[in-house]
C-alpha cells in the first residue's frame, strides 16, 4: 500500500490531472471538460498525492439531491495496484456520507476488468449492461452502491443512550 494524501483538487492541479487522464484512457477528457468538472464539483473532485507531493490519481463525482454519480477515476500507470484508487473511493464515500447521500451509480466498460474488480471490492453491485454505451461501440456495465457508514469504511453510529 502506498501512503497517499487524498484532498480536494484545486485549479493548480489541473495539468497533473490532465496528464493522469491522458495516460489512462484511450479517449481522454479534454482539459476544458476537466476544468468544468472541477468548477462544478469542487468538493467531490479529489486528488491523491504521494510522499513527494506528486499527484498520482484523481476521482470526481456529481451529486444530485441524495444520489451521486461517479464520473471518473484514474491512477497514474506506474502507481497502480498500490491502493491509490481504494484510498480515493474511501475518502469520496466518507464525504458522501457526511453530505447525506444515499447511493452512488457508475458506468464502466464491460472490458475494464481492473475497474470492475475495484468497484466490486468496494461493495458496488452489478446491475445491468447498456449496449454500445461508449463511442468505440463497447457496452457498459452499470453498477450501484447503497452508501452507509460501513460502505465508507466509517465506524457505525452507536446509540449513545444505551448503557
Ligand atoms: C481502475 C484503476 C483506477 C484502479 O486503480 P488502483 O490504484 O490500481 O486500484 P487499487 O490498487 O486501489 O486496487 C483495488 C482493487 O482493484 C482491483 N484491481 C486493481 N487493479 C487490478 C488489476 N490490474 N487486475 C485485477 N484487479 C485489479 C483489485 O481487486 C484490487 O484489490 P487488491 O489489490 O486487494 O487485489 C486503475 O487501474 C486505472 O486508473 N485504470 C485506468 C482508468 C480506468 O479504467 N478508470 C476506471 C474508469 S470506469
Amino acid at each position: 500500500m502506498t501512503d497517499v494524501l487524498v484532498r480536494p483538487a484545486s485549479m493548480s492541479d489541473l495539468s497533473a490531472i490532465c496528464a493522469i487522464e491522458d495516460d489512462s484512457f484511450p479517449s481522454p477528457y479534454p482539459r476544458f471538460l476537466l476544468q468544468r468538472l472541477l468548477q462544478y464539483h469542487p468538493e467531490t473532485f479529489l486528488v491523491a498525492a504521494n510522499e513527494a507531493d506528486l499527484l498520482v490519481g484523481y476521482c470526481v463525482c456529481s451529486i444530485n439531491d441524495r444520489t451521486a454519480h461517479l464520473i471518473s477515476i484514474a491512477v497514474q500507470r506506474n502507481h497502480r495496484k498500490r491502493g491509490v484508487a481504494t484510498a480515493l473511493l474511501d475518502r469520496l464515500l466518507a464525504h458522501l456520507v457526511e453530505r447525506g447521500v444515499d447511493e452512488i451509480w457508475l458506468e464502466v466498460s464491460v472490458n475494464n476488468r481492473e475497474a470492475i474488480a475495484l468497484y466490486s471490492k468496494s461493495g458496488f453491485a452489478r446491475l445491468n449492461t447498456i449496449p454500445t454505451y461508449y463511442s468505440n461501440g463497447s457496452d457498459a456495465l452499470r453498477m450501484h452502491l447503497i452508501i452507509t457508514n460501513a460502505a465508507a469504511g466509517l465506524p457505525r453510529e452507536t446509540d449513545g443512550n444505551r448503557s
